[in-house]
């Protein structure tokens, strides 16, 4: 019998939606002679009556689409089916009108593409029905728990590194210190990663508590080394826990860019990346992550299972219950490999000079 599955993209966009979009739609056709149906505007789609949804031929869904940063269905990170946004500035529990939306579309299955999150949300609102439901993770923040890598990381960070590489030229020229801030709501996975790309001399992640005093004399110290200029990454949220004095409005980067300014007498400059990070066409990486995980999710739900997250560790796509993954955050292991090599290559951290 002809099975119909469910695909929709929920949370802020990233990098390698379309692609897992269309490797769900092409596994389930190609593999199964599956129907695929996109619904739109994440959970928002479910609301509409009737719901916002299409099918997804797989005639349409060509290369190009892998190609394109977003998501052609369309996301959300706002409206909550438990406590949903009235006009009225009110909050209601729409999950019903939701779950009555899912019977609509008829569905053996659902996929849902979003961050820890999404997939809470998602995994709460089909507890009360009898519809199969299967994660796919995506954030470029790479924080969601039991799996190494989450589509849309690899391209923000690619994209993190190359403002490195155009910020070093300028700064420099002009004898700056560069400060980038990037993206990572709880955790310093962009940061990380793109400091030891972009050859920076500093990173502030929130999972290593810094001073900025030791910052100050790093950027001495390079100056006496004959340094003339400085690469600074910051995580938006390394500031949250850490910071040293009021920063009222201001982001971490712009905060810290003054401070520096003040406290070394070195021209600083703050470039906060914003979603630059998120919009851009995806890595070969995300591309190819987002295909291993459409596919894995598909077999999945061929193979009766429910309530699972695929996941990539050790080179491998693996499955995990959803339960072991949601309300955990998974932050950078501040003895991990990455901090480890960082500090190998003379990168200060802020917890010491
Ligand atoms: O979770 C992804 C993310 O891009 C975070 O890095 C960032 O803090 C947040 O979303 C920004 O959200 P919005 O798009 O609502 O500004």
């Amino acid at each position: 019998m002809t099975k119909t599955i469910g695909i929709l993209t929920s949370g802020g966009d990233c990098a390698g939606l379309n692609a897992a979009i269309r490797a769900v739609a092409l596994r389930a056709h190609h593999g199964y002679g599956w129907k695929t149906i996109g619904i739109s505007h994440g959970t928002l789609g479910l609301l509409h009556r009737p719901v916002a949804a299409e099918p997804l031929d797989p005639g349409r869904l060509d290369a190009v689409l892998a190609r394109q940063g977003g998501t052609f269905l369309g996301t959300t990170n706002r409206g909550n089916p438990f406590a949903f946004p009235m006009p009225d500035g009110t909050l209601k529990d729409r999950s019903p009108e939701m779950v009555e939306g899912l019977r609509e579309l008829h569905l053996d299955g659902l996929i849902g593409v979003g961050g820890d999150g999404s997939l809470e949300i998602l995994r709460r609102l089909l507890a009360g029905t009898n519809l199969p439901f299967i994660g796919i993770p995506k954030t470029i923040d790479n924080d969601v728990g039991q799996t190494e890598r989450a589509v849309g990381y690899s391209t923000a960070v690619a994209i993190a590194a190359e403002a490195l590489d155009r910020l070093q030229p300028t700064g420099a020229s002009h004898e700056r210190v560069m400060v980038l801030e990037v993206m990572g709501r709880d955790a310093g996975h962009i940061a990380i990663a793109a400091a030891i790309a972009g050859g920076a001399d500093i990173v502030l992640i929130p999972e290593i508590r810094w001073r900025l005093d030791h910052v100050v004399k790093r950027i001495a110290t390079l100056r006496q080394a004959g340094r003339t200029s400085a690469l600074v990454v910051v995580a938006e949220a390394a500031g949250d826990s850490h910071e040293e004095g009021e920063r009222g409005d201001a982001s971490v980067g712009e905060w810290l860019a003054h401070r520096l300014m003040t406290a070394t007498g070195a021209e600083a400059r703050a470039t906060v990346l914003g979603h630059v990070q998120r919009g851009a066409q995806p890595t070969a990486e995300d591309r190819l992550l987002a295909a291993a995980f459409g596919v894995k999710a598909v077999d999945l739900l061929a193979a009766g299972k429910a309530d699972r997250m695929v996941g990539w560790w050790n080179r491998t796509v693996i499955d995990v219950p959803l339960e072991k993954v949601v309300g955990r955050c998974r932050t950078v292991d501040p003895d991990g490999a990455l901090i480890r090599t960082a500090r190998a290559l003379g990168i200060c951290l802020g917890d010491a000079a």
